[in-house]
């Protein structure tokens, strides 16, 4: 556990006493041996545990660098809003917006964009490991989902799509399977997709025109409401492993990864799933 830092806020009683259980995390880790990975807190909060490696600090440094420093100043619009670290029952926690906040039954999906897991400052042995880890069809697609909650409107349930369900991608069925986290078993909510197709797009065109930075190993926090009719959200996350490096290997993959993924949504969109093909 790391040391905690002269400016970390201290929470007072109102605010702990109102911690809960994020209920629609979709992946990544639930805890951290003993402590909470995350907690929710009022008012649209939520706080992403940062004391268990290096990893932790390394998103809080990005974090703390693209809310403070004014290049970043359009970046913002597309991730959660940070606004503070805090000691919490002696754990650091960064307290960020949660993108799920205001929707009735949030829909979220964990989506990983870019071809690799690793990036070329991980050590030879741990890209290797990397490698291997690296299943399914995101080397092709630039995209794999890591998980994701689907409303059931029939049975007014909501269902996980797991990483197994992420790792049965092919560059045949892609489309099908994207289509499945937008069927609520009443109808396909083509409804959401304008707004996400329009938010995606935004991030694509930001993304490849600036050179501030490289996005790795990070995921884009898809969100629609199961219940409200074109409500839909979309916030990069997971900022561990992002680099400033020159000529980073895996960058057209992240675009690679954006453009496929909107042009599969724009055949869901149509109603054309079974015509979507992947373009070499
Ligand atoms: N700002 C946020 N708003 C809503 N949900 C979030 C937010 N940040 C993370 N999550 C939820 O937590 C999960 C894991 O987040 P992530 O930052 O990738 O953590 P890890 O570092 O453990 O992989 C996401 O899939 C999402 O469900
Ligand atoms: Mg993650």
């Amino acid at each position: 556990m790391s040391e905690h830092k002269e400016e970390d806020e201290t929470l007072d009683e109102v605010e702990v006493s109102s911690f809960k259980e994020v209920w629609h995390q979709v992946a990544g880790h639930k805890d951290h041996g003993s402590t909470p990975g995350f907690l929710m807190g009022p008012n649209g909060r939520l706080y992403k545990n940062i004391s268990h490696d290096a990893r932790g600090e390394k998103e809080e440094c990005f974090y703390k660098k693209v809310f403070s420093d004014e290049k970043f100043t359009r970046f913002r619009d597309f991730i959660p809003t940070y606004y503070k670290t805090i000691l919490y029952q002696n754990v650091r926690f960064m307290a960020l917006s949660d993108a799920c906040y205001g929707f009735k039954v949030p829909c979220g999906s964990d989506i990983k964009v870019g071809s690799v897991d690793y990036n070329s400052q991980d050590s030879s042995t741990k890209q290797e490991v990397h490698k291997k880890k690296v299943l399914g069809i995101a080397p092709i697609l630039g995209f794999r989902f890591a998980g994701a909650n689907v409303y059931n409107a029939t049975d007014k349930t909501v269902q996980k799509l797991d990483k197994g369900w992420g790792l049965s991608f092919t560059v045949e069925n892609a489309a099908k399977k994207t289509e499945e986290y937008f069927n609520d078993k009443k109808t396909i909510r083509r409804d959401v997709l304008p707004s996400l197709i329009r938010q995606l797009t935004d991030l694509l065109e930001y993304y490849t025109q600036q050179k501030l930075f490289w996005l790795c190993r990070s995921s884009l926090l898809v969100v629609y409401d199961g219940l409200t009719p074109e409500k839909g959200t979309v916030k990069m996350i997971d900022f561990a492993h992002n680099t400033t490096q020159e000529n980073p290997s895996d960058n057209t993959y992240v675009e690679i990864g954006l453009r496929n993924l909107i042009d599969i949504l724009s055949h869901i969109h149509r109603g054309q799933t079974a015509e979507w093909k992947y373009d070499t």
